[in-house]
């Protein structure tokens, strides 16, 4: 079975470009099931029925997200949909909206646990310890037939996902991170056989800092007046992902997928 894990969405740009290029790929890379990032999917900020329906259709199939997806309220009835397709990180406390992991059945493929996650480091979120969270989620579902187990850890700090990484390996098939929007040049298989990559990287402008207007960031960087984000709509956008390969459970292979498209 082979899993595709695309990296954030940022803005109208990173949905269009998951519309040119994922069909294509979904196709030629043979993949089961599609899972992306959406804390940023609605114009930089959180998320909408509406944005997610959208790239659905181009074939994503489930949802992770992070501490920006709190930003539009609009998803929160989204998170109580019957057929949710999208969680937020599992370690906020129980009454924040949403679900925090999700099994998702995929016939004769198998069932899938999706697991997302928060770091602490450099992050001021209430949510509790993501390696005691991820423990109790994995003890419950312990008697479950799954095909594989999938982790996004969102977080800031490289060393809390890769110690994440060697924390789970050889106890779900795959830990991913999300939340910095670059991609890191470390995806591998670990020894016990749990595919990692530190940052999947996101899907969005090319010529932008992590997809807002570069001229806004460094006016905010050189200057102490507050500035109003903006994203960039148009022009060149890559295109982050990576491909985890499952045998019996275990990752077999993990490679990156990235791509550059300019109009
Ligand atoms: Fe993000
Ligand atoms: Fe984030």
């Amino acid at each position: 079975m082979r899993i595709l894990f695309i990296g954030e969405i940022v803005g109208k740009l990173g949905r269009h470009t998951v519309g040119a290029l994922l069909p294509g790929l979904r196709k030629d890379a043979n993949i089961s099931v599609v899972f992306a990032n959406a804390e940023n999917i609605a114009h930089g900020k959180g998320a909408t029925k509406a944005t997610l329906s959208e790239v659905q259709s181009y074939g994503v199939d489930y949802f992770t997200s992070g501490n920006h997806i709190f930003w539009r309220k609009e998803v929160f009835e989204e998170f109580d949909a019957e057929n949710s397709s999208i969680i937020r990180p599992a370690n906020y406390p129980q009454d924040i909206p949403g679900q925090g992991f999700k099994i998702i059945d995929l016939g004769k493929n198998g069932k899938i646990l999706l697991i997302n996650l928060l770091g602490r480091i450099f992050f001021n979120e209430p949510v509790f310890c993501p390696f005691r969270t991820v423990d109790k989620i994995l003890e419950d579902f312990a008697d479950e037939r799954l095909v594989a187990i999938v982790v996004d850890f969102h977080a800031e700090a490289t060393s809390e996902q890769v110690a994440m990484g060697w924390y789970l390996d050889g106890r779900v098939t795959a830990v991913v991170g999300t939340h910095r929007h670059v991609p890191t040049a470390d995806a591998w298989v670990l020894p016990q056989g749990t595919a990692f990559v530190t940052d999947i990287g996101m899907v969005g402008a090319r010529h932008s800092v992590l997809g807002v207007e570069k001229e806004i960031i460094i006016s905010k960087l050189k200057n102490p007046q507050p500035q109003k984000f903006e994203w960039v709509e148009e022009g060149p956008a890559v295109f982050n992902s990576v491909l985890i390969e499952v045998e019996n459970g275990k990752a077999k292979n993990i490679e990156r997928i990235d791509k550059v498209i300019a109009p």
